[in-house]
């Protein structure tokens, strides 16, 4: 390949979960570190950094279809890596596939991407998609600016094998962050301008660690912790693994004033025998008593979940089986999939594959479901006031975005400034969002 000029421009492109976007984030500024400026809005970056997801087949071919997207009319392309779950997972079909993908870099391996860039600009290709047993959060420059609502990556991994799923594949075994490391990197996200920490990781309740005195915690303990830190307001973590629901991490929702009435706890089908093809631990029963457990110790909890519709063999009355878990759970939100075949996962090759238009009459009526459901949450916040977190301004003047402790998207008219915790109205209501209006402190 042709030599090229160092990149002085970049743009990092993220296409998956929150911690692909934290990810990316991490990405960017260690390119930044290096002395490569973002890219204006609008102008081609000399470096694109294509952030990828393979959880389901769409967001694989998007890759491709994006790599087409910027080859210029010379036929020649900017410095393209691909990074990100796609290129842990199909790194060398890539290199085949798209020649003009200089970089391929997997998610344990991105700290590396300063010397995988020196190699490229000498017209080298080249792959990293090692698991290294020293951590890339060690090699990552310290953060220096973020918004009021911050990512922290907390533990990553998955040793849970469910069927469909490609994660453990491409993310490796569970692995935990040490306290100390995240309870600093905790405090520089506050002094960076957080107000808000979400703890991330694929099974984040799974993660374990040691606090300062040698004991040994989970996450209730880390979220405790953290807690401690008096210019930050609010904690959220996901994504939970029903398995490793505790009683210390339920409990710690009734006592921890900090830790936003708001849990995210997939169950992916409400009926056993899927869940059994699934390799999901639990059953719709055990799913049920968890939330039970969680209402208990915080009675205003905001539940949301994620499904799969049409798994191979899922029959009509196994699905019916979801829908009426979704009527004995009433979600504040949710994430609602086709089944998706991956290469590589026990699934894919089993019988009894779902037909295309089931699959789609299923998600629909799930979907009706959930959203009949977020609505209801929605509208059971109106003429009440609640807390909001000021994200950013809204589109028109004087109105202002954010989140409520429920995790819905607010609007409101008023003074404010990001990073704010205002006191807000509802008055209207929508699937999506809520919009009121701001209460000035002596009439609050
Ligand atoms: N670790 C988390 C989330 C993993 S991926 C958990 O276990 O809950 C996010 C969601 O994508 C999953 O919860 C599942 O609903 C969906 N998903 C994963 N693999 C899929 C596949 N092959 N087809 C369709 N949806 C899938
Ligand atoms: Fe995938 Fe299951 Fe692990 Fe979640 S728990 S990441 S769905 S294998
Ligand atoms: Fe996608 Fe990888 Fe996240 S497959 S969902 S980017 S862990």
């Amino acid at each position: 390949m042709q030599k090229v000029a160092p990149p002085r421009t970049y743009r990092v492109k993220s296409f998956g979960c929150q911690m692909n976007v934290y990810d990316g984030e991490r990405m960017a500024e260690l390119l930044g570190e290096q002395g490569i400026a973002p890219a204006p809005e609008g102008e081609e970056a000399d470096l694109v950094v294509l952030n990828t997801c393979h959880i389901r087949e769409k967001a694989a071919e998007k890759v491709y279809s994006d790599i087409g997207r910027l080859r210029r009319e010379d036929g020649t392309s900017p410095l393209i890596a691909v990074a990100g779950c796609v290129a842990q997972a199909e790194g060398e079909e890539i290199m085949a596939r798209a020649p003009a993908v200089r970089m391929v870099v997997g998610p344990q391996a991105y700290h590396r991407l300063p010397g995988m860039i020196a190699d490229a600009v000498e017209g080298r290709r080249v792959t990293d998609t090692d698991m290294p047993a020293e951590t890339k959060f060690d090699a990552l420059p310290a953060r220096r600016r973020v918004g009021p609502s911050a990512f922290l990556t907390v533990q990553e991994g998955c040793d849970k094998f469910c069927t469909y799923c490609v994660v453990p594949y491409t993310r490796g075994a569970e692995v935990s962050r040490p306290f100390a490391a995240l309870v600093e990197e905790a405090a520089r996200l506050v002094d960076a301008g957080a107000r808000e920490i979400t703890l991330l990781g694929q099974n984040v309740n799974a993660w374990q660690g040691e606090d300062a005195r040698g004991r040994a915690i989970g996450l209730e303990g880390l979220v405790r912790a953290l807690a401690a830190l008096p210019d930050l307001a609010r904690i959220r973590y996901t994504t939970s693994h029903p398995a490793d629901m505790s009683e210390a991490l339920i409990a710690a929702h009734g006592e921890i004033g900090k830790l936003m009435p708001f849990l995210h706890l997939p169950v992916q089908s409400g009926n056993d025998r899927v869940l059994k093809a699934m390799n999901r631990s639990h059953t719709a029963e055990s799913y049920l008593a968890i939330l039970d457990r969680v209402r208990a110790a915080r009675p205003d909890i905001a539940l949301s979940g994620d499904f799969i519709v049409g798994f191979p063999g899922e029959s009509e009355a196994e699905f019916e089986d979801t829908l009426g878990l979704v009527e004995a759970v009433g979600y504040a939100q949710c994430f609602s999939f086709k089944y998706s075949p991956r290469p590589g996962t026990p699934a894919a090759t089993m019988a009894d594959q779902i037909a295309p238009e089931v699959m789609d009459d299923r998600l629909q009526r799930l979907q009706a479901a959930l959203n009949r459901d977020q609505l209801a949450f929605n509208e059971a916040s109106l003429g009440r006031t609640c807390e909001v977190l000021v994200e950013r301004k809204g589109r028109h003047p004087g109105q202002w975005l954010g989140k409520s402790p429920w995790l819905q998207s607010v609007h409101f008219e008023g003074e404010a400034q990001v990073g704010e915790i205002v006191t807000v109205q509802l008055a209207s209501a929508g699937p999506n969002s809520l919009r009121g209006i701001r209460k000035v402190p002596a009439e609050a």
